[in-house]
């Protein structure tokens, strides 16, 4: 049984200016030391900030998106390793709203993650299938396309963590049963093992999609769930508290 730290993680999306870093204050306060870790990834606007108001306390700071090159001519996008500089320790990877939105496939998701772990950066790479998937009975198909996919041979437990996303619980108030959330999570820790042997039974696994601080502690109780990808629980102190405090205790 592996020694697996728990991971509170919160992604702010396309949400939040200086003003909300009163958020990252209060979350400060409320957990000084907390018993599992803390991440937030918000805007890149905001990752210098953050990582600023941050320093010194239990709290890391992410991107939401990297750019697979190192640098050069590509408006708009970010690197790595400006992340980095920023002071963001992690940076997410493959999320299904890049997917969906700017067209990220498998390969694109891997050449990002790889240029994280270039960077130093720990990846949070996203997979999960959609709801016409999940209809379809493709649904660990798809996960063991997307994980083998976007995860490059570089990913270990200290520079990647999975996230399991179903496309149709986030930001839907949709929650799939325990039992699914098991079923996906057991299956994934089969195919990290398979590829990366300890590596792979050391890799956190996430589960993201709808999670609130009402149900963080059923959700946390599913063998090999390691913690939680927040979206709209996470922008708030007192919500995302309430998970990191049901992570704590699980
Ligand atoms: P919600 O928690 O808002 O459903 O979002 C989940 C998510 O996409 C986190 O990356």
């Amino acid at each position: 049984m592996a020694n697996r730290r728990k991971l509170a993680a919160g992604n702010w999306k396309m949400n939040g200016t200086a003003a909300a870093l009163s958020e990252v204050q209060a979350l400060l306060a409320a957990h000084p030391a907390p018993g599992c870790d803390v991440l937030l990834c918000p805007p890149a606007t905001l990752v210098h900030r953050m990582a600023e108001a941050a320093k010194g306390g239990a709290l890391s700071v992410g991107g939401q998106d990297c750019h697979a090159a190192t640098s050069g001519a590509h408006t708009g996008d970010i690197a790595a390793d400006m992340l980095a500089d920023a002071g963001a320790s992690h940076v997410i990877t493959g999320h299904s709203e890049r997917r969906t939105d700017h067209g990220e496939t498998d390969e694109m998701v891997r050449a990002k993650t790889q240029a994280a772990h270039d960077a130093g950066l720990i990846a949070v790479v996203c997979i999960g299938e959609t709801l016409d998937q999940r209809e379809a009975g493709e649904t660990l198909a798809i996960c063991a396309a997307q994980l083998t996919g976007s995860l490059p041979d570089t990913a270990s437990a200290a520079n990647t963590v999975v996230a399991y996303e179903p496309v149709w619980a986030i930001g839907t108030g949709k929650v799939p049963t325990l039992d699914q959330i098991g079923e996906v999570h057991g299956f994934l820790r089969a195919e990290l093992e398979k590829r990366f042997g300890d590596n792979g039974t050391s890799m956190r696994l996430l589960y993201g999609g709808s999670v609130k601080a009402a149900n963080a502690a059923e959700i946390f109780a599913v063998p090999d769930v390691d913690g939680a990808l927040v979206g709209g629980a996470s922008l708030k102190a007192a919500d995302f508290s309430g998970i990191i405090s049901a992570l704590e205790k699980a």
